[in-house]
């Protein structure tokens, strides 16, 4: 919920109160330069004592709420027909109006189930925009991935509300020249998670399900960021202002002929499941169940994973949760962009995506300014980000760099989890580090996976400018932060 202030401004106002705290180190810079260096100026092989906001993901980072933990104490322990399941079972029933549930341990795992029974060898999955797991499993199923976008959609200086909608004229176009039989389905993704948390709107989504319909094409939602993409169907589509957060997210989960979720993200608690209404989908799916996952009653999930999901699912159809970090994120970019920083706007869900081409314009793609940026941001404020950009692609067969569409420093904002000093803070290094630009520089892997390259690749600073940008940060505020 924003607040106005007696000058207009629109504060955003944390409608909950903490009870439970985690203690948190900010280290100072030199040790920070010796981290990211063991590191291999990648911000995923830093340990969390290094670490003073995390800001790599909202991931299984959300703050749960009281009654979340109480439900995880009620749980009901069984291998086979756990009531805890069941309770979920409802709550999707109940929230999502759909009544066929296969619960998964994670998002990702949801998708290897989907890439295994509905990607072909040869086939397309098309899609608003991909994720990289979503990618790495059916591109691992022999299929492609076709990414139909609007044009608007990678405009970091945009302010079209929906640059997560899915470009009508281009799925006709594809449908014609590849043949509807050879499209698996049609992937919508509730905020696009890469291109800067962007919503879809409801108007679209609907004309992707009448297209797809047309052509007996399969329609499947991502709403692993869902009550995010409803909070802002809410307030910038035309006819929702009055709408529940409950019944957005209804029927954009009604609309899909599958569905399924990282409940990471939205349901704040480690799980995720897909379900449908079509039997004949829950059917070809679910005997691959307990091959990759688990028994249909628990799915890779612990029971009292599940309890706590069923009781997030509810949660997370209340406006003040939907919309906790939205509104934090509108302050962040609004902050930053105050200060001359470049932000990606509109502002979406997720994450503050700052826009590394345009903070970093000196270094080329193929010098991952991205991940350049995501390093120093950590070096100047033990802040960690996460890179969106060439680092995150993988080689092509050949193994050339695949430039990516977008360069960007995502600083995730997790549910509930910081408070509006975090945030000031955040905006007061990057401003600091954005009047620093000149001295970072690019990077250059030294040790590099061969799949989704950047979890575990390695790289380092060329030209030293570690050193640097950390001897400049010192020199400003000394040795002790
Ligand atoms: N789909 C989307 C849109 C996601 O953002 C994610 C995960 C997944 C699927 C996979 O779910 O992690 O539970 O296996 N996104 C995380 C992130 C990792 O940091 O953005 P998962």
């Amino acid at each position: 919920m924003n607040i106005r202030l007696a000058d207009g401004r629109l504060l955003p106002m944390e409608m909950h109160q903490v009870k439970i705290v985690q203690k948190k180190e900010l280290v100072p810079c030199g040790r920070r330069l010796q981290a990211i260096e063991e590191g291999g100026y990648n911000t995923f092989l830093l340990r969390t004592r290094d670490v003073f906001l995390d800001m790599l993901t909202d991931s299984g980072t959300n703050a749960m709420s009281d009654r979340q933990l109480g439900a995880m104490m009620v749980s009901d322990d069984a291998y086979a027909g756990s009531e805890s399941f069941f309770r979920l079972k409802d709550a999707i029933e109940e929230v999502f109006g759909l009544k066929y549930v296969l619960p998964v341990h994670q998002g990702r795992a949801a998708e290897n189930l989907i890439a295994k029974v509905f990607v072909k060898p040869g086939f397309t999955a098309a899609m608003n925009y991909h994720f990289t797991t979503t990618k790495a499993h059916f591109e691992l199923a022999g299929g492609s991935v076709l990414e139909i976008y609007t044009d608007e959609a990678l405009n970091t200086r945009s302010t079209v509300p929906f640059k997560g909608n899915l470009d009508l004229n281009k799925l006709e176009d594809a449908i014609r020249t590849r043949g509807a039989d050879k499209i698996s389905f049609v992937r919508m993704e509730a905020t696009t998670n890469l291109i800067g948390g962007q919503p879809f709107a409801l108007a679209n989504l609907k004309a992707v399900r009448d297209i797809t319909s047309r052509h007996g094409i399969m329609l499947v939602v991502d709403g692993s960021l869902i009550s995010e993409n409803a909070y802002l169907i809410k307030q910038r589509e035309i006819g929702y202002a009055d709408v529940s957060i409950r019944d957005i997210i209804r029927e954009i989960a009604t609309l899909a002929d599958v569905f399924y979720l990282s409940g990471r993200k939205s349901c704040c608690v480690r799980g995720g499941f897909i379900a449908t209404n079509n039997k004949d989908h829950y059917d070809a799916i679910m005997p691959w169940l307990p091959v990759y996952e688990g028994f249909l009653t628990y799915g890779g999930m612990s029971t009292k994973e599940i309890e706590a999901m069923a009781v997030g699912i509810h949660e997370m159809t209340d406006i003040d949760v939907a919309g906790s970090s939205v509104e934090f994120i509108r302050y962040f970019a609004e902050r930053l962009i105050e200060n001359g920083v470049p932000v990606v706007t509109p502002p979406g869900g997720l994450a503050c995506h700052v826009d590394a081409m345009r903070f970093l314009p000196h270094i080329p793609q193929i010098e991952y300014p991205a991940g350049a940026l995501a390093a120093a941001i950590y070096l100047s404020s033990g802040i960690r980000s996460m890179e969106r950009g060439t680092v995150s692609m993988d080689r092509d067969k050949d193994g050339n760099d695949v430039p990516s569409d977008l360069e960007l420093a995502r600083l995730a904002v997790p549910r509930r989890v910081y408070t509006l000093s975090h945030i000031e803070y955040a905006v007061d290094r990057l401003t600091w580090l954005f009047q620093h630009r000149d001295l970072v520089q690019g990077l250059r892997f030294v040790e590099e996976p061969p799949v989704l390259r950047f979890f575990f690749g390695k790289l380092e600073p060329l030209r030293g400018w570690g050193g640097r940008l950390a001897a400049a940060f010192r020199k400003d505020f000394g040795d002790g932060f």
